[in-house]
């Protein structure tokens, strides 16, 4: 793994090792609390739609929650290829390291745990706000599985590209929330749930470092290059789901109120959320620091794919 910079000085048995001492459980992050629902629970610059006129204050806030929701609900379906494409890799061979094999079952495994933390935020807000929230992936499993083989149907490398980028995301996500939360009040437990997520995937980033430097090493110039094709369309798979999700929200809002929207209205709104959505969920982690470096170190021209430069 020598000859990449981004993985120099990381080893599985600390991985194993950090990822055992910070271990939680759903119950020990909830502990029967509920969402305070007469404020708002994540940073405005989260829905981006401060600038728009036509929406009151209480309308704001219902908006506010909905992201809250949105959040969990798509990061929770999204998690959901993590276990399989985890579990391809450790198949290949049983008999590696078993630090190495320790790290990314745990991860698989942690993962399994935050779609029920998240699944968990999804009721908990629901029952906290009085009202359902309309949600993009249905009960019956139907697009998430359709989500998680077409992810799986792209190369290990391009996947492991793209939770590396959402994982980092994660951590803005914590550290954004308590930064604001001084303004604007971020819900405590609503920060709990963020804190708790990060801890842990400050673990997967790790593991997935190697595992990219492990997958890299073998291939040529030209074929890190067009990895970077397969993150785009990751990227588009997901953006999909963001589109999906913007409309719940304005659904959501439309149900919990009553309030009805000329089209001009509903349409700058449903874009306004998209975007928003996108760049809270994709964005700050494609842009981060930490992932720009891997992108960059693996090939220049397959970063300048995504915008790096
Ligand atoms: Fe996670
Ligand atoms: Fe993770």
């Amino acid at each position: 793994m020598e000859g990449y910079e981004f993985s120099r000085g990381l080893d599985h048995a600390s991985i194993v090792a950090a990822s055992e001492r910070v271990a939680w459980t759903v119950d020990e992050v909830f502990r029967d609390r509920r969402f305070d629902a007469s404020q708002p629970m994540v940073p405005a610059s989260w829905v981006g739609t401060q600038g728009l006129s036509f929406l009151d204050h209480h309308e704001q806030r219902i908006l506010n929650h909905c992201r809250a929701f949105s959040y969990a609900h798509l990061l929770g379906n999204f998690e959901e290829f993590a276990p399989p494409h985890l579990g391809g890799i450790v198949q290949q061979d049983w008999h590696d390291d078993r630090a190495r094999l320790r790290a990314l079952l745990r991860f698989g495994d942690e993962e399994m745990k935050h779609q029920q933390l998240l699944r968990r935020t999804e009721l908990v807000l629901e029952q906290s706000c009085g009202h359902p929230f309309g949600r993009y992936f249905d009960d019956d499993k139907v697009r998430v599985t359709a989500l998680t083989n077409a992810i799986l149907a792209h190369p290990p490398l391009p996947r492991f590209l793209m939770v590396l980028a959402l994982e980092w995301g994660t951590q803005r996500h914590y550290v954004e929330s308590i930064r604001d939360q001084a303004a604007e009040r971020g819900d405590p437990l609503y920060v709990d749930v963020l804190k708790a997520h990060w801890v842990e995937e400050a673990q997967h980033v790790k593991s997935d470092a190697l595992e990219i430097a492990l997958l890299a090493r073998e291939m040529s110039p030209d074929e890190l290059g067009g990895t970077f094709d397969h993150v785009l369309a990751l990227g588009g798979l997901v953006d999909a789901a963001f589109a999906g999700q913007a409309d719940e929200e304005v659904e959501t809002l439309r149900q919990a109120t009553g309030r009805r929207f000329s089209d001009a209205e509903a349409t700058t709104l449903r874009d306004t959320l998209h975007r928003s959505l996108s760049a809270i969920m994709a964005g700050v982690g494609l842009t981060h620091p930490s992932f720009t470096k891997v992108a960059i170190e693996l090939s220049r021209d397959g970063a300048a794919k995504l915008g790096i430069a």
